[in-house]
């Protein structure tokens, strides 16, 4: 069988952070080393996304050229790939000579047989910038769905497509004002040319994700409409017909082709420029495109036309596992909001392969996932570390102490056996689990295997039995190493460094196939050395502070907040603020965020109603000093008497109460 892996080329227009890396990379990643494993013929092909209005947008921000942009990130996320070991086995961009050539035939193949179409249409133009505003130049309210900040083609919101001149309250991205709509040629790729042929072929993919599956057959129902491949700009592949100035390929026409031309460049670096042949033009290639969900219309309909289209029979893709999104600590990962966690940064501290293995634990597969640095410590220290790491190092500690560092195969008892084969069992169904691209279960599994190894070790006590019973330690020790020889298969997709490392230990060759673990290996072990360490609180706590003040989270909506008027000094001498310590705290029964507290402001006791239950858990409040506002009418809120009221910061979405800077006697005064 042979394979092509691919995974979504990423824009050439920024970093890459966590969020990348869990939809479309390393959930590849592991697929094509496991894969590899199983000696499976298999090109691993990306590169970076070079063209369109997020590359040139960029490119006018930062004040650079295109091209210059484009090199610059292209090699950053080249280095961020590396450092997470991702490994392709080539790399592109569609900005080079082959993928200019490569996309313009493809064009033209279309367009000579009738499946791409001139249109007059409207476009929007902005008379300040003397330009065509194409895609993201524009933005305003989705006509789908009505969210804010949808771009001239598509809304991130819905995932739809739509003409663009349907967009409403349209912006100029590059000056804010209102556009004008005016009259200009583009080519139509006429879709519904392919819809019988796309109905079939989408018929028995009965294998495919459910997502990504109902999706389409959504859209077939929904009819297929005819779509803009061309623009206004003068970045990207030039339109490869006469008088046509000005006028580009559409990137998300020319995208996907660059997973052939990245193929070819392949070919020609292994010296066999044909080589791409045997795969692109072999109808039983398993084509596999790994791709976040807001690309699933690319790759599931317009890209499999694209290809029908062609004179030469291209394989389809076989199956698109497409993932779903990773947020970051509750909130959706944003990079103009700096909300995110950016790989250069993240292994320069972490080892990539925490990441990768935590990455792998929550998996976007089905449902969107969520980042989060505690659970991130949490895996690392209680998983890798306490279960894992301890076992290795339990078994090695005893194999070195009373082994000398060797174990050979020994009869094993029923026990021992059962034991054995239910270790085998899970590393069948990792296996299994892998071919099915599920690497959260699998990772969970893993975990399981060294789990049983655990469980196992502590019942035999070969602490105690060595004085009386060596034979069975060694029966102890051998099936422990066992089952870390399996588990160094098993999770070599996910973290090929540290199982080689384990491995070594073991005195076992580097991963190299997915091994039939027999009984009849004998195992000297090497070196020792501890497999992970702990992550410290301090550390991950320091992780949250920067991230969440590196964040420019709603910054424009607290500096939109106007100052209020003037107040003289003598109004400002009427508000009496003191220290208060709370005694008690209870929710107010039937309110979301309400709170009734009993505090201490020095000479007397006062109850107050708090709208803080969202943000404070009543049983962390008594004792806590805060700054109260004491000359304050009462008023009666939901029948108790609120007798003046807390100090609190509002920050984002978050309240904060104010607290003296150290411990000062109730009823201070605030001046
Ligand atoms: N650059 C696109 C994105 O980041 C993905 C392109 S995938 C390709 O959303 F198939 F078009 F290359
Ligand atoms: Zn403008």
């Amino acid at each position: 069988m042979k394979y092509l892996v691919t995974s979504a080329l990423p824009y050439a227009n920024g970093r890459l952070h966590i969020g990348h890396i869990a939809g479309a990379y390393l959930p590849a990643d592991i697929f094509v080393r496991w894969l590899k494993l199983h000696k499976e013929d298999v090109v691993y092909i990306c590169g970076t996304d070079e063209h369109g209005t997020p590359i040139s947008i960029a490119a006018d921000k930062e004040g650079v050229s295109p091209q210059e942009l484009v090199q610059r990130y292209h090699e950053a996320i080249k280095n961020a790939f590396d450092a997470m070991e991702i490994e392709f086995d080539n790399f592109s961009g569609t900005a080079r000579p082959g993928h200019y050539k490569l996309s313009q035939e493809f064009f033209l193949t279309l367009y000579n047989k009738g499946h791409i179409l001139p249109r007059k249409t409207k476009q929007f133009y902005c008379e300040t910038d003397h330009r065509f505003l194409p895609d993201r130049y524009v933005e305003g309210i989705c006509p789908r769905c009505n969210a804010t900040g949808a771009r001239g083609d598509q809304c991130e919101a819905c995932g739809q497509i739509y003409e663009t001149t349907t967009l409403i309250e349209p912006r100029c991205k590059i000056c804010g004002n209102t556009p004008i709509i005016k009259e200009t040629t583009h080519w139509y790729f006429q879709l519904n040319n392919f819809k019988t042929q796309l109905t079939d072929w989408i018929g028995k993919k009965d294998y495919w994700k459910e997502n990504v599956r109902n999706f389409m057959l959504n859209l077939l129902e929904q009819g297929l409409v005819e779509r803009p491949i061309t623009r206004d700009l003068n970045w990207g592949v030039p339109v490869p017909l006469e008088d046509t100035e000005g006028k580009v390929l559409y990137v998300w026409f020319e995208a996907p082709i660059g997973y052939i031309s990245s193929t070819q460049e392949w070919a020609e670096k292994i010296g066999n420029p044909e080589r791409w042949k045997d795969y692109w033009l072999d109808p039983e290639t398993r084509l596999i495109h790994f791709i976040g969900k807001d690309n699933i219309i690319f790759h599931a309909l317009i890209w499999p036309a694209m290809l029908m289209g062609q004179d030469k029979t291209y394989c389809l893709p076989y199956d698109i596992p497409a993932n779903e999104f990773m947020n970051l600590e509750g909130k959706k990962i944003s990079t103009s909001k700096n909300w995110a966690i950016w790989i250069d940064e993240f292994v320069e501290k972490f080892p990539a392969e925490y990441l990768r293995y935590y990455l792998a634990c929550i998996a976007p597969e089905k449902n969107d996932s969520d980042f989060s640095f505690s659970e991130f410590q949490q895996k690392v220290n209680r998983e890798l570390n306490d279960v894992l790491g301890n076992l290795a190092n339990r078994v090695f500690t005893l194999i070195n102490k009373h082994f000398d560092g060797y174990i050979k195969p020994i009869e094993l008892t029923d026990n021992s056996k059962k034991v054995l084969e239910e270790a085998q069992s899970l590393y069948r169904q990792i296996d299994e689990g892998y071919k099915n691209y599920q690497v959260k279960w699998n990772a969970k599994l893993t975990m399981d295997l060294a789990r049983l190894g655990n469980r196992y070790f502590d019942e035999r006590k070969p602490w105690a039995e060595i004085k009386n019973n060596p034979l069975s330690v060694q029966e102890t020790l051998y099936v422990c190493l066992t089952i870390l020889h399996l588990v160094s298969v098993a999770l070599y997709p996910v973290m090929p460094k540290s199982m080689n490392k384990l491995r070594k230990m073991m005195g076992l060759e580097a991963v190299s196939e997915w091994e039939n673990i027999d009984l009849n290996i004998e195992y000297k072990l090497e070196k020792i050395e501890p497999m992970f360490f702990k992550l410290d609180d301090s550390i991950i706590e320091d992780e949250i502070q920067r991230l969440k003040q590196n964040a420019k989270l709603n910054s424009s909506k607290i500096n939109q907040i106007p100052i209020k008027e003037f107040i003289s000094y003598d109004e400002f001498a009427k508000v009496d603020i003191r220290v208060a310590t709370i005694l008690s705290a209870q929710k107010v029964p039937k309110t979301d965020k309400l709170l009734h507290l009993k505090v201490d402001i020095g000479n007397e006791e006062r109850e107050l109603i708090a709208g803080i239950a969202e943000h404070y858990k009543p049983e962390n409040l008594p004792g806590k000093q805060v700054l109260m506002l004491v000359n304050l009418e009462p008023r009666t809120i939901r029948g108790i008497k609120s007798q003046g009221m807390i100090l609190a910061i509002e920050s984002e979405d978050n309240l904060i109460l104010v607290v003296p800077e150290k411990y000062t006697p109730p009823g201070s005064v605030v001046k």
